[in-house]
């Protein structure tokens, strides 16, 4: 079953997506996560991303449909699209990719968060420099502050959770995101889950959805 995750910035969606790696064998695939990934790798997409990412603001459509494309082209199954699509002109490439390579997606699952829960989130993430896990200093402290449970790689805020920016990023959201709702109701995949308690109890709700 392939799934869309979707929500506002702080959500959830990584924190979910790895629980349905390691328990369901899913596959993410993350905007955000290739983006970052392409920035640490100095490459020509890296260096296209950061300035819209450290800034808060979206990646053009072309630039991220483009990505995703050459994703599901090399035959991913089973996955969870996380951080996309982040637009309706993105949900509707989405639409025609998906057509085109005859493969679909099930359900599109909605995260409701609080606002100021998302911002409580977001500025105390913590991530792994190294293997990406994901910490925060409240409500998941990795045990040796600063270093990685999993690798002992190095644990820093990600550059677009300082304060500064998470405003911004919540502002886009609500602007360029918050529509794909319709979007999704109209197309009969809509599945809006209560995303703020307990990591385990939300991704119980998911699990139904996927069964
Ligand atoms: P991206 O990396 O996708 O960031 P985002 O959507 O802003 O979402 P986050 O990763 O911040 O939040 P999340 O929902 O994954 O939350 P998490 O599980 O980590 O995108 C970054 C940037 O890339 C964008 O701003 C844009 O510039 C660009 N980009 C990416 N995709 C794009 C696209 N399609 N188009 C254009 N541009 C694009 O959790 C957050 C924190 O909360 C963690 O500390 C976690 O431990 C904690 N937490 C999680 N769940 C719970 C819970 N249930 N209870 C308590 N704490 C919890
Ligand atoms: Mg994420």
């Amino acid at each position: 079953m392939n799934l869309i995750l979707f929500g506002a910035p702080g959500a959830g969606k990584g924190t979910q997506s790895a629980l349905l790696i390691e328990k369901m064998g899913m596959t993410q695939i993350s905007t955000g996560d290739l983006f970052r990934a392409a920035i640490k790798n100095k490459t020509e997409l890296g260096v296209k991303a950061q300035s819209y990412m450290d800034q808060g603001q979206l990646v053009p459509d072309s630039i991220v449909i483009g990505m995703v494309e050459e994703v599901l082209k090399s035959g991913v199954k089973n996955f969870i699209l996380d951080g996309f699509p982040r637009t309706v002109p993105q949900a509707e490439a989405l639409d025609e990719l998906l057509k085109k390579l005859n493969l679909s997606i099930s359900k599109a699952i909605f995260l409701e968060v609080p606002k100021a829960e998302l911002m409580s989130r977001l500025t105390g993430r913590r991530v792994c420099k190294n293997c990406g896990a994901v910490f925060h200093i409240v409500n998941k402290p990795s045990k040796t502050e600063g270093v990685c449970d999993n690798c002992g790689g190095q644990v820093v805020q990600r550059n677009d959770d300082k304060t500064e920016v998470v405003g911004a990023r919540l502002d886009v959201y609500d602007q360029y995101t918050s529509p794909l709702k319709d979007y999704y109701i109209k197309a009969h995949k809509y599945v809006e889950l209560n995303g703020n308690r307990d990591t385990e109890e939300v991704f119980s709700d998911i699990k139904k959805q996927i069964s």
